[in-house]
């Protein structure tokens, strides 16, 4: 399988593409009918673990920028 890639969107979710699986805390495979997909970051969402635009809704603000460095 080759990798995913994940980026942050300004104020919003974190796009997810390429080839990926998506489980729940039990390993049950959440059925994607479409990708990308985007996942909820500001935990406003009424679809988690997806991006409903409720991020608007609540004005959340997030902008992470990578550094030069691994950050865990
Ligand atoms: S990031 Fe869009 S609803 Fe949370």
């Amino acid at each position: 399988m080759a990798g995913a890639t994940i980026t942050t969107r300004d104020d919003g979710p974190l796009l997810v593409e390429g080839e990926f699986r998506l489980l729940d805390a039990q390993g049950g495979e959440f059925v994607l009918d479409r990708k990308p997909i985007a996942l909820c970051r500001c935990g406003a969402s009424h679809n988690k673990p997806f991006c409903d635009g409720s991020h608007k809704r609540v004005d959340f603000r997030s902008r992470p920028r990578a550094e030069s460095e691994t950050r865990v």
